[in-house]
Parts: structure tokens; C-alpha cells; sequence
């Protein structure tokens, strides 16, 4: 029977990380995968993180299983950490999930099979992986445009007229920050009428919170999410993960924040949340949560880590900053200040599948194949390189 099976295609990122690793070019660039690597082109391991775990080498208590939805100081802590002070005025319970992926796909089939929502809206484009999810947990999935005719900006007109085909009882997810793949998020006043919209229709928003710290900062990047509670709202599902603003990408640490109208329906959600993970994979891991858990509650530790984190955020601007000093240089014909605009590490550059193709052929340097660019792949010694290239495939 097994023969029966079609070959699904390799996954777009991981299948040219395995490109790039039988690459044998001693310049090879990646700048694919959704990771931040240092000056030295390493993903770092933060010192907070190596702090935390020189504690938890000393316990030599049992690893017994956790309880179902998580450890419960986790996720008391990561679910402030989201909501901020609006955690005060709402009813609110978070559950730890394998990472990001895991907080959308647990998120899905509860909205799917406890509240019987069968639409979504998401972005087009958005992360590949957000459509995958959930149509395999069996949602209709609709797309809103949002970028303009170059590929490059917001076009909320546009997006705004797509969504008036949206109806109420259907889902929508917005990425809360540093949008992926493009780097182009919503201002302000923009987040404040797509919320009203999406309150006034009666959608329910699944926001998707992986890059907390990447964009502006911890607090301002969760504002969308907290003014819209702050409002008067009190339905939500916030997804967050905690892969890249702790460096955790392996240790699969995220959390399924749920915001109910009632004490009652957050006690029902709770319960159908617990079945769907005992379904699922029964309990996540004990190891990542110990450490954010520890980080979050030691003032040391917590201070280090937001240092650190406000140290890559900083780096991150100034290497778009370096990219469109350095890009003027080779290509002044080029427009590429959009890319100071755009938040977070990845940059929607413009450039097509044919020149991400020829990047790839001519120079071992791997974009993806959209024209995404993960900008904190890059660093000062590469950036030259990477620049050249992109000027001489224009
Ligand atoms: C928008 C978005 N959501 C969710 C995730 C998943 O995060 P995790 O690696 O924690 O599962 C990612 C990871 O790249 C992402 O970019």
C-alpha cells in the first residue's frame, strides 16, 4: 500500500538549506533560514540562556511529565510577557507549546473543533507554513492582498477592500510584528482601523507573535495585540514562539495564549485545549521552558536577556542600513530604501525567482526563491558580497 504514497515536494526552506549545505563554494552566502546569526555568521547562544542552564545542570530531580497544557510558572510568565498589563483586565490562559508551529497548529484544531470555525484569512503572501497548517486541520483558507505592485510596501487599500468579503464567525491571521516573509508591517493608525474592522465584522483574530523583540521592542511590538484587548475586545488567540528572541530554535519553547469573553469559557477552551495536545503529542518538553521560566523570573537573568535582545534588533537596523548604503554603491539606479522600513530579519527585496536562481548559480548566495532575504544572515564581511551580487543579477 505504502507505494500508494505521492512524493510531496521538499519544503521550500529547508529543501535549499540542503542546497546550500552541499554547496561547495568557500563563499557561500544563506541567507534562507529564519535565524539570526552573529558577526562571526553563528546563531549565538545567548548568555542569559548559558546562565539559566548553568542552574538547571543542578537539578537532579526525576524529568517527570509535564501536565498536559504545560508547566504552569511557564506559562504564566510567557502569557504576561504578550499581554503586558492588559493580562490585569482579561480572562486569559496560556498553554506551552512545541515552538510557534506547534502553538498554530493546536490553536487551529480548537477553533476548528470546539468553536467551529471553518474559514481564515491570512496574508498573501504570508510564512508558507501558516496555509499548510491549517488546511491540514481542514479550514477554508482565503487570502487578503498587502503588498503594492512592486512587492515591497503595504498596500492597505487593498488589503482592506479584500477583507470586506470577510464574514463574521471566520477567522483572520495577522502577524503582530516583523512580518515574514516581507519585513512590512502595519503602522499604527493602520493596525488601529484593520482592528476596529475585524471587531465591527466579527472575526476573531489569530495572531501569530513569533518575532517579540524583533521590530521595535518587547512592549511596542505586542501593542496591536494589547490595544486591541485594551479596546473592549475579549476574544483572541495569540501564538507566540520563543525560538528567536531567546535563541531557542531547537529547544521547541513557544506558547497558545487564548483570551475569553468569561471565566467559563476559558475554563472550556482550557479543556478542549488540554484534549486536543493529549491527542496530539500528549505533553511538550520539559528542558526549554525550564529556561525561559528561569530567565523571565530572575531580574539578573531577565536583564541580560533583554540587553542581548535589544543588541540584535540594533544590529539587525544597522545591517539594512549597511544593505542600502552598500546596494547605492553598486546599484545607484536601484531603489532600496524600503528596506530600512520593513522590521525585523527579513527583507522582501524585489528581486525575482529568476535573479534569487541566479544568485544562487552564479554567486552561492541563497535567497529565497520569493526574493526574501534574511537580512541577519548578513554581516559586515559579506555584505559587500551579497550586495555585488544582487547588483550584477538587476
Ligand atoms: C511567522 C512565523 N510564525 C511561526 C513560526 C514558527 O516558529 P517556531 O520555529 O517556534 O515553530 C515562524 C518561524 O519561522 C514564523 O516565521
Amino acid at each position: 500500500m505504502f507505494e500508494n504514497a505521492p512524493v510531496n515536494p521538499p519544503d521550500a526552506i529547508f529543501g535549499l538549506m540542503e542546497l546550500f549545505q552541499a554547496d561547495t563554494s568557500d563563499s557561500k552566502v544563506n541567507l534562507t533560514t529564519g535565524v539570526y546569526k552573529d558577526e562571526a555568521g553563528q546563531i549565538p547562544l545567548m548568555k542569559a540562556v548559558a546562565d539559566a542552564e548553568k542552574i538547571l545542570v543542578q537539578d537532579t530531580s526525576g524529568r517527570s511529565y509535564l501536565p498536559i497544557d504545560g508547566q504552569p510558572d511557564y506559562c504564566n510568565k510567557a502569557g504576561n510577557l504578550v499581554l503586558g498589563p492588559v493580562a490585569e483586565s482579561v480572562h486569559w490562559q496560556t498553554s506551552q507549546t512545541p515552538g510557534g508551529t506547534g502553538a498554530l497548529r493546536v490553536g487551529a484544531e480548537l477553533l476548528k473543533n470546539a468553536v467551529g470555525i471553518d474559514t481564515i484569512w491570512m496574508s498573501n503572501p504570508t510564512w508558507a507554513n501558516h496555509p499548510k497548517i491549517f488546511a491540514r486541520a481542514n479550514y477554508n483558507v482565503q487570502q487578503y492582498d498587502y503588498l503594492d505592485q512592486r512587492g515591497v510596501a503595504l498596500d492597505f487599500a487593498a488589503m482592506m477592500g479584500s477583507l470586506a468579503n470577510a464574514k463574521s464567525g471566520q477567522a483572520i491571521l495577522l502577524h503582530a510584528a516583523c512580518h515574514n516573509p516581507t519585513g512590512v508591517d502595519l503602522e499604527t493608525d493602520q493596525w488601529n482601523e484593520l482592528l476596529k474592522f475585524v471587531a465591527d465584522r466579527g472575526l476573531v483574530p489569530f495572531f501569530d507573535f513569533a518575532y517579540q523583540g524583533f521590530g521595535k521592542g518587547l512592549d511596542q511590538d505586542a501593542q496591536p495585540i494589547r490595544n486591541y484587548l485594551a479596546s473592549g475586545n475579549r476574544e483572541a488567540i495569540i501564538c507566540n514562539s520563543f525560538s528567536k528572541n531567546f535563541g531557542l530554535y531547537g529547544e521547541r519553547v513557544g506558547g497558545l495564549t487564548i483570551v475569553s469573553p468569561s471565566e467559563d469559557a476559558r475554563t472550556a477552551m482550557q479543556s478542549q485545549i488540554k484534549t486536543t495536545i493529549r491527542t496530539m503529542y500528549s505533553n511538550p518538553p520539559t528542558h526549554g521552558c525550564a529556561i525561559v521560566s528561569t530567565i523571565l523570573g530572575d531580574d539578573t537573568l531577565r536583564a541580560s536577556w533583554e540587553t542581548e535582545l535589544t543588541e540584535m534588533r540594533e544590529r539587525i537596523s544597522g545591517l539594512r542600513k549597511s544593505f542600502v548604503d552598500t546596494m547605492k554603491q553598486f546599484a545607484p539606479d536601484h531603489d532600496f530604501d524600503f528596506v530600512m522600513k520593513q522590521n525585523g530579519m527579513f527583507s522582501y527585496s524585489g528581486l525575482s525567482k529568476p535573479q534569487a536562481e541566479k544568485l544562487r548559480n552564479d554567486h552561492s548566495i541563497y535567497i529565497l526563491n520569493s526574493g526574501r532575504i534574511n537580512i541577519a544572515g548578513i554581516n559586515a564581511s559579506t555584505c559587500e558580497q551579497v550586495c555585488k551580487a544582487i547588483a550584477s543579477v538587476l
